[in-house]
């Protein structure tokens, strides 16, 4: 029997864990699987929702960490994580992406020489002042099997001077949720909900410390989309850290100069499936979305200098626009008028990532 633990913690975790589990699961003649939340996110709209709609097991351990700085998050983590591992001795503990719960269970795994594998190992920004960078650089040069999402993570991974055995291809474990909620998406109410006819709308996310944690340029980003909600409706779903801000900054005024920009509370999987795959355009600071929005062919804005995803570019519909006002609306209204075409959905993006992933695990293991 093959112990695992699979450790998430934020958001975008969940949704790269559910069919992984699942597959675990279905193996278990061979594999005990265990399942343990950090509790980086812990708002059940962050979190909780996640678990309903993807149909997740209950965690088998929540280490309730919650937030705090980076350092101290972390090692937080790192703390409650050591006598889990002491006490479960696992043969593999499983992390994925690229959040601190990833880089914190990694850093402890590794120093017990219990063996690592990285799900989505290999993506680069080159871009350090992105928390998520550093977390990635940190995973992948402890992990023992690194399974990588596209071609160009290898490509990273091999010039950073990991063995090319650790290295395995695997393709986006994302896209095998999307294609099996994609039907039961929808029947979603979002749409009704906020009244939206379908590509008749965009949809918005922000989060990230660079387009939020500074009052300028969350106000610029804002102002810069007053021409396009005259076109047609916003909806923005809004994360806590920005909806925190927002009221810190005191840009309530400024939001009600638009009145078609719909703020709501955080959307579970299902709405927000829903929500992209029907609107006309996409403007994001989030990873997977790119990702997401590539495969079903939604035209999409990334509003930060640089991406770690650069084949959703290449190959599919997303643009990097930075975070200029100016820049964003003149982009914005352009994508309206003249939708990206994805050229094609990349190698291995095919729903059956979760399958090669535990292939791998089990091959890489000894007897
Ligand atoms: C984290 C990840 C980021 C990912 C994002 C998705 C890191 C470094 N960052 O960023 O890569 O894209 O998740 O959401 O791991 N908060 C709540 N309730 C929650 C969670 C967070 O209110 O359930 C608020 C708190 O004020 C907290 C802030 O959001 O301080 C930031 O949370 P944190 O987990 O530190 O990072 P995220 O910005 O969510």
């Amino acid at each position: 029997m093959l112990k695992i633990i699979n450790v998430v913690g934020a958001r975008p975790n969940f949704m790269k864990i559910a069919p992984v589990m699942d597959e675990m699961l279905r193996r278990g003649d061979r594999l005990q699987p265990l399942l343990l939340h950090t509790g980086q996110h812990y708002d059940e709209a962050m979190s909780e929702a996640f678990f309903a709609d993807l149909q997740i097991p209950r965690p088998d351990i929540n280490l309730e960490i919650g937030s705090a700085s980076h350092a101290e998050q972390t090692a937080r983590i790192m703390m409650a994580i050591e006598p889990v591992i002491l006490e479960h001795r696992p043969d593999w503990l499983v992390v994925v992406g690229d959040v601190n719960s990833t880089m914190a269970a990694t850093l402890v795994a590794a120093k017990l020489s219990v063996k690592v594998a990285h799900i989505e190992a290999g993506l680069r920004s080159f871009d350090r002042a992105m928390p998520e960078e550093i977390n990635r650089l940190v995973t992948d040069a402890l992990a023992d099997l690194l399974l990588t999402p596209s071609k160009d993570g290898d490509e990273n991974l091999r010039r950073e001077g990991v063995p090319p055995h650790k290295i395995r291809f695997v393709g986006n474990v994302m896209i095998d949720t999307l294609y099996r909620q994609l039907e039961r998406a929808k029947s979603s109410p979002v749409l009704e909900r906020f009244n939206l006819q379908a590509k008749n709308y965009c949809a918005m996310t922000l989060h990230r410390p660079s387009n939020v944690d500074d009052k300028a340029t969350l106000a610029g980003i804002l102002d810069a989309l007053e021409a396009v909600q005259k076109r047609m409706p916003i909806l923005f779903p809004i994360h806590p850290r920005t909806r925190a801000r927002i009221n810190e900054f005191g840009l309530q005024k400024q939001l009600a100069r638009l009145p078609n920009l719909i703020l709501t509370e955080p959307l579970g999987y299902l709405d927000f499936l829903q929500l992209y795959s029907n609107s006309r355009l996409v403007l994001t600071d989030s990873g997977g979305i790119q990702e997401e929005t590539t495969t079903l062919g939604i035209p999409c804005l990334t509003l930060r200098p640089n991406t770690e995803r650069p084949i959703t570019v290449s190959e599919g519909t997303n643009r990097i626009v930075g975070n200029d006002p100016e820049a964003i609306r003149r982009e914005a209204l352009n994508a309206l008028d003249h939708p990206a075409q994805a050229l094609r959905v990349p190698a291995l993006w095919d729903g059956q990532a979760a399958r090669r992933i535990v292939d791998a695990i089990e091959a890489a293991s000894p007897g």
